[in-house]
């Protein structure tokens, strides 16, 4: 377990380059990412390079045996290199070329660009291939699912779309493109989705532009590591992602990387709604995922956060400490602060670091060197991981498909499959979110939101799942579109059907009007946003509507379906449902339950095979008092307790 920051000593004077790096070793950084941003100052002109300033950064990080990240800088080429190749630089959805002077607007497909940039990568990589010192590189930054549309990218795109079907006719009948007079006669007339809203846009061709953007992405990662590894084969390779509007398809942008580095920002407004919460450990859990092993935090809050949105309130006390131990708690090995001090120019001014423009340590950076202390506790996490019972699958193309065409009002992707994180994690259970296409027979539950967009692996994944025995728990909007994006001629949810034993007779998107439906219990819950109306054919209602005219028509169903048991939940409910819900099916798969947890204790645990750590985080603003069920000792305070006493955003890590 290791505590780093980002750091960017090509911003700063040479005088305080060693006084940094003494007080990080003194603070207890173990980890230092460099070079993201400097291709500039290593390219000042075109192929002429210079080395020696970061030679002698990193001969100070060795001194203090601080490992480094190596950057390769590809995000930001240099500005003569713009000049000199205007082609390389992205054209928006709008057709128009992007205006240089900000970071990020070169076109990953242009040659000329991919030349210059594996030029660099190669350059820095020979210059300092099995440096010790280097624990690992990092490709890029940020890269996220943006379209360019220059003539490059468009070319790349209709020869992937030729490489995927036969003949122009068989594009057309993908598309479904006798609507609208849309039409193709040739390759060389498709064109990308343009910038009107999505909404005008063939859902079709918006699915295949999204997979084309991914394709592209996997291979220019690809192109990089390869230049990398060419020279240091053992060395590790990630690129550092995040939640954003473009989410790429991080199954694909890691494939080809060792491990996952993610950026963590969790909001510092609290919310009225202690729910909300929750989506931090949701994401972390979406992260861990992606390769299903422990990953990184490559830049974690540590001050107020703004530069092109105003600027958020500043992390309370707790939070650095809070957030980083979360970060931990949730699969992540190393934790790497954005940024180490706050810059003083450029437009990320505002955007905090741990220490402010002043330099003048302050509370958020004290409260930093006790989380670099807190984690030099933790040697015996090393090797531990966390093995979970249930699982949620997260799609990226299903996530795509609602952006592409929204359901109704208050329905997205990702909070359908939160509303399911936040109730099993009420219970203090272990949750993984992984892929469609994951191994399922390890679960004992597993949660399949929305499973929208056709993919036959991945209905034929979750079947085995069923038929083996598992109990599974599928949402509305499942089985309602083929692979290319449109609907299916079928009675809903068409694939699903013989899962679930029960068909969708009509549906009725309520979006926000509220409504309510009763369990078989008795109780009453509100549900929201859409109904499916059920006619079961072996299925039993679970739930039923109260309202409107498919009142008594079942809104949750259960299947026993060969082995196994199939829920289906046609509706969309609030977190009460959803915790009565998750409560009974832990009961009956055997998952056990913490119950009376404080609303806002998140409780996870890592294992090593033979000693289980439980984390217990106060993600929230109040004092707690958490019962322990037995004495537990306490690796955070040596000491054995009997309950735990936890102030704001605290963690607490116990052995059992
Ligand atoms: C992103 C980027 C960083 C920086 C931060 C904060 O996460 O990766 O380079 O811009 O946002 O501004
Ligand atoms: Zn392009």
């Amino acid at each position: 377990m290791r505590i780093g920051v980002d750091h960017y000593p090509e911003q700063w004077d040479r005088s305080l380059w060693e006084k940094d790096a003494e007080l990080m070793a003194k603070t207890g950084v173990r980890v230092v990412r460099i070079g993201e941003f400097a291709w500039s100052k290593l390219e000042p002109r075109d192929g002429e390079f210079d080395f020696e300033w970061l030679d002698e950064v990193i001969a100070i990080f060795e001194r203090f045996s601080i490992g480094v990240v190596m950057c390769a800088p590809t995000n930001c080429p240099p500005l003569w290199f713009y000049k000199a190749h205007p082609e390389a630089v992205q054209v928006g959805p709008d057709g128009v070329r992007i205006q240089t002077g900000i970071r990020g607007h070169r076109c990953i497909n242009s040659p000329i660009f991919l030349a210059y940039a594996k030029r660099i990568t190669e350059q820095l990589i020979r210059r300092y291939a099995g440096r010790k010192i280097i624990i690992a590189w990092q490709l890029d930054n940020e890269l996220e699912a943006y379209p360019c549309t220059c003539e490059v990218c468009k070319d790349k795109f209709r020869s992937w779309l030729s490489d995927r079907y036969d003949n122009i006719e068989a594009v057309n009948k993908a598309f479904g493109n006798s609507v609208w007079s849309l039409g193709y006669s040739d390759f060389c007339e498709v064109e990308p989705p343009t910038a009107y809203p999505k909404a005008w846009q063939n859902p079709a061709l918006c699915m295949d532009w999204y997979r084309f953007i991914n394709d592209c992405l996997y291979s220019y990662i690809k192109e990089l590591s390869i230049v990398i590894r060419k020279e240091d084969p053992k060395v590790p390779l990630t690129t550092n992602t995040w939640l954003c509007e473009n989410a790429p398809d991080f199954y694909k942008l890691f494939d080809n990387l060792d491990f996952v580095s993610y950026d963590n920002y969790p909001a510092l407004t609290i919310p009225k709604d202690p729910e909300e919460f929750y989506s931090h450990a949701f994401h972390l859990d979406l992260m861990r995922g992606v390769k299903e092993q422990s990953f990184w935090v490559m830049e974690q809050l540590s001050g107020a956060t703004g530069s092109w949105t105003p600027m958020s309130p500043t992390p309370r006390p707790g939070m650095i400490m809070g957030y980083g131990l979360q970060a931990i708690a949730h699969g992540a090995d190393t934790v790497v602060h954005f940024r180490w001090r706050t810059a003083v120019s450029g437009a990320e001014m505002h955007w905090h670091g741990l220490i402010d423009h002043s330099n003048v340590p302050g509370r958020r950076f004290f409260e930093f060197s006790e989380l670099c202390k807190t984690v030099s506790k933790l040697k015996v996490l090393e090797n531990t991981q966390m093995i979970s019972e249930i699982a949620i699958l997260y799609s990226p193309e299903n996530d795509q498909a609602f952006k592409i065409q929204p359901q109704t009002e208050g329905f997205y992707y990702l909070e359908q499959l939160k509303y399911f994180h936040a109730a099993f994690t009420r219970y203090g259970a272990n949750i993984d979110v992984v892929s469609p296409e994951s191994d399922l027979s390890r679960y004992k539950l597993v949660v399949a939101p929305t499973m929208y967009i056709g993919d036959k692996k991945a209905s034929e994944n979750i079947y085995r799942y069923v038929i083996q025995g598992g109990t599974l728990v599928l949402t509305n909007r499942s089985g309602v579109k083929d692979e290319n994006n449109n609907c299916v001629m079928d009675t809903l949810p068409a694939s699903y059907k013989e899962l679930i034993g029960a068909e969708i007779s009509e549906y009725d998107p309520i979006g926000a009007q509220e409504q309510t439906i009763r369990d078989f219990a008795g109780n009453e819950f509100v549900c929201r946003q859409w109904c499916d109306i059920l006619q079961p054919t072996t299925a039993r209602a679970y739930a039923e509507y109260n309202d409107n005219f498919y009142r008594c028509c079942p809104a949750v169903t259960m299947n026993r379906y060969c082995g196994g048991v199939a829920y289906y939940v046609g509706t969309v409910c609030k977190s009460d449902f959803y915790e009565s819900f998750a409560s009974n099916l832990m009961k009956q798969t055997g998952i056990p339950r913490l119950k009376g947890l404080p609303r806002g204790v998140e409780v996870t645990t890592r294992t090593n095979g033979l000693d289980d750590f439980i984390f217990f985080f106060n993600n929230s603003d109040a004092h707690v008092t958490i019962p322990l069920p037995k004495p537990m000792y306490s690796i955070i305070d040596s000491v054995g307790k009997d309950k735990l006493e936890l102030g704001p955003f605290e963690v607490d890590i116990v052995r059992k």
